[in-house]
C-alpha cells in the first residue's frame, strides 16, 4: 500500500506528530557515488538519525554502488566512521548502529557495465528475500552529473525501473548541480523522463529540507496579518543573503566550472525567492504548491543582453583572513585556473513582473569567505508616510524590516521604531523576535534527513518540479550569457573574510539603498 502522500507540510513544521502515519513501507535505497564526501557526511548520518527517531522502515536497507572494489565489511566501517563523526544525535547508540549497519551492504562496480548492474539486482532480490523490502526502491545519484544518463538508462535496461502503476514502486534522486545551463537542464530532464515518470524523479535542493525555509509558508499562510501587506503597496524591497565564512574547501575542479551564480542561486536562492513571492497556494498538495513556485519563477523579468552588466556584480575572494585564520586568493586555489574569471560572489538585481510585485526590486547576493556563516530574508517595507515628529527625530527613523533568518540563529525578527526612555521624544530601532532555540526545545532535524524521508514516502512537496528547475535556469543563462558577452578577464576582488567587493555597495547605493548587515 501506497502511504498518505496527501499530508500537508503545515501538519509537522515541527515534526511533531512524525509518527505511525509517516512511516514508509519497506524499501532499499541504492546510493550510486559511496565514496562520496556527500554520503559520508550528509546522506548516511541522515539515515542513522531517522532510524534513531525511528523513522526508518522495517528492513530498511542501503548498498553503496560505486568503482572501487570493497567488502561489505570494509564499508560498513566506512559508514561507521562517518555517522560517528557526522550524525546529529550523540552520543552513538551502538546497539542501533549495529542493527543499522546490517543493512548496509556494498556492490562495488562502474556506471556503464550492465554485468554490474545484474550483481547490483542480485543484491537487491537478496534484500527482497532477506529484509523484506518489497520491491522499493530509492535510487540516489550522488555521482558526477555526467554518469546520470548512464545510471537511469542501465537501471531501466535491467527492469530496474517499474511503471507507477506497479505495486512496487521506484524512485531516483537527482543531486545538483542539475545541468549547466537551461538547454543541459532540459536535455536532463528529457533523458530521465524516457526511464522515469516525473512523479518517480526527486531532483533535491537541500535548502527546501531546512525548517526555517519551510517555515516560510507557515508564517506567510497560517498567519492572518502579513498577507496583506505582502505586496508592492507596503514592501519597498526585497534582499536574500546566502553569506558563507567557507571558501571552495577543495572542489575546484567543479567550482571553477560552476561559480556562485550556478552554485547557489539557481537552485537555492531562487527556491527561497519563490518561497517568498509565490500565491498563496489552494492547498499544500504538491502539485498545488509547485504550480505557484513555478508562477513566480516564470514571472521573473527576463535580462536582456545589455542590462546584465547593470543588474549584477561579480566579485572573487582574494588572500586576507576569515575569523582569524589566513587563506589564499581563489586563483591560488587547487584545480583552479589561474586565470580564472569565476565568480566567488554574486549580487544581482531582479523583478518580478506580476500585480503583487510590480516595481519593487529583489536584491539577492552570495558570496564564499565573507566575514560569517548567514542567510536571511529580509524585507524591508516602506517608510511611515508622515511621522508626526520633529525633524531632527524623524531623520535618524529607520524603515520596518522583517528578517526571516534562515540559519545560524534561526528565527525572525521585525524591526520596528520606539520611543527611547526620557522626557524627550527621541526615537531608536528595536528588534521583536521570535527563535527556533527558545521557542521550541527540540533542535531542528538535518535538511537531508527531512528530505530524505519524504521521498521515501512519495511526497515531492519539497523537491523541485521540471518546470521548476528550467524556469529558474532562465534568468540564470541569460546572465551567464550576459556576462560571456562581455568578455571580461578580470573581476572585482574582495579580500577573503570582507562582505564583497566595493562594487555590491555601489551597486545598492546607485539604487539610494544599501545592504543589510546581518
Ligand atoms: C551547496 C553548495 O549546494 O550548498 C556549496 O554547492 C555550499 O558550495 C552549500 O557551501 C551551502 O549549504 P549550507 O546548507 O551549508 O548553507
Amino acid at each position: 500500500m501506497e502511504p498518505d502522500v496527501s499530508q500537508t507540510m503545515l501538519d509537522n513544521p515541527l515534526r511533531e506528530g512524525l509518527s505511525l502515519e509517516r512511516l514508509p513501507s519497506p524499501c532499499a535505497m541504492v546510493i550510486f557515488g559511496a565514496s562520496g564526501d556527500l554520503t559520508r557526511r550528509k546522506l548516511m548520518p541522515a539515515l542513522y538519525d531517522l532510524a534513531l527517531e525511528g523513522l526508518l522502515p522495517p528492513g530498511f536497507s542501503v548498498i553503496g554502488y560505486a568503482r572501487s572494489p570493497k567488502t561489505n565489511e570494509e564499508f560498513r566501517a566506512e559508514v561507521r566512521e562517518s555517522i560517528q563523526q557526522f550524525a546529529r544525535r550523540t552520543p552513538i547508540d551502538e546497539g542501533l548502529l549495529s542493527n543499522f549497519e546490517q543493512g548496509v551492504s556494498y556492490v562495488s562496480g562502474d556506471f556503464s557495465s550492465p554485468d554490474d548492474y545484474a550483481r547490483l539486482n542480485e543484491e537487491l532480490d537478496r534484500l527482497d528475500r532477506e529484509r523484506n523490502t518489497s520491491g522499493n526502491r530509492v535510487y540516489y545519484l550522488a555521482t558526477p552529473p555526467s554518469a546520470y544518463a548512464n545510471i537511469a538508462h542501465h537501471l531501466a535496461d535491467h527492469g530496474m525501473v517499474h511503471p507507477l502503476d506497479d505495486e512496487r514502486w521506484t524512485r531516483l534522486i537527482v543531486e545538483k548541480p542539475f545541468g549547466h545551463d537551461l538547454q543541459s537542464a532540459r536535455e536532463l530532464n528529457e533523458t530521465l523522463l524516457k526511464y522515469f515518470a516525473e512523479e518517480q524523479i526527486y531532483r533535491i535542493d537541500h535548502y527546501l529540507g531546512k525548517e526555517t525555509v519551510q517555515n516560510m509558508l507557515a508564517f506567510r499562510f497560517a498567519n492572518g496579518i502579513f498577507e496583506p501587506i505582502w505586496n508592492r503597496t507596503f514592501i519597498d524591497h526585497v534582499q536574500i543573503t546566502v553569506a558563507e565564512s567557507i571558501g571552495i574547501e577543495n572542489r575546484g575542479g567543479y567550482y571553477d566550472q560552476a561559480g556562485a551564480l550556478r552554485d547557489m542561486v539557481q537552485n537555492h536562492m531562487l527556491q527561497l525567492l519563490s518561497l517568498v513571492s509565490m500565491e498563496p497556494p489552494p492547498d499544500f498538495d504538491a502539485e498545488s504548491v509547485h504550480d505557484e513556485k513555478v508562477k513566480a519563477l516564470r514571472s521573473i523579468r527576463p535580462y536582456q543582453p545589455e542590462d546584465v552588466e547593470a543588474c549584477t556584480v561579480r566579485g572573487q575572494y582574494r588572500e586576507g583572513w576569515v575569523m582569524g585564520q589566513p587563506y589564499p586568493g581563489y586563483r591560488d586555489e587547487a584545480r583552479v585556473d589561474e586565470a580564472s574569471v569565476t565568480e566567488t560572489y554574486v549580487a544581482l538585481k531582479l523583478f518580478i513582473d506580476n500585480w503583487r510585485w510590480a516595481g519593487v526590486p529583489f536584491y539577492l547576493r552570495t558570496g564564499k569567505h565573507l566575514p560569517r556563516r548567514v542567510s536571511e530574508i529580509a524585507i524591508q517595507f516602506h517608510k511611515a508616510p508622515h511621522p508626526p515628529f520633529e525633524s531632527n527625530v524623524t531623520q535618524s527613523l529607520e524603515p520596518n524590516v522583517l528578517a526571516i533568518r534562515i540559519q545560524p540563529d534561526e528565527g525572525i525578527t521585525l524591526k520596528t521604531t520606539a520611543k527611547v526612555p526620557g522626557p524627550s521624544m527621541r526615537l531608536r530601532s528595536v528588534n521583536m523576535g521570535f527563535l527556533y532555540g527558545t521557542s521550541f526545545l527540540v533542535e531542528s532535524p538535518d535538511a537531508y534527513e527531512r528530505l530524505l524521508l519524504d521521498c521515501m514516502l512519495g511526497d515531492s512537496t519539497l523537491f523541485p518540479r521540471r518546470d521548476g528547475i528550467e524556469a529558474s535556469w532562465e534568468p540564470i543563462t541569460q546572465i551567464l550569457e550576459g556576462w560571456d558577452a562581455s568578455g571580461k578577464t578580470e573581476l572585482p576582488g574582495y579580500p577573503a573574510g570582507t562582505w564583497g567587493p566595493d562594487e555590491a555597495d555601489e551597486f545598492m547605493e546607485r539604487d539610494g539603498r544599501q545592504w543589510r548587515q546581518p
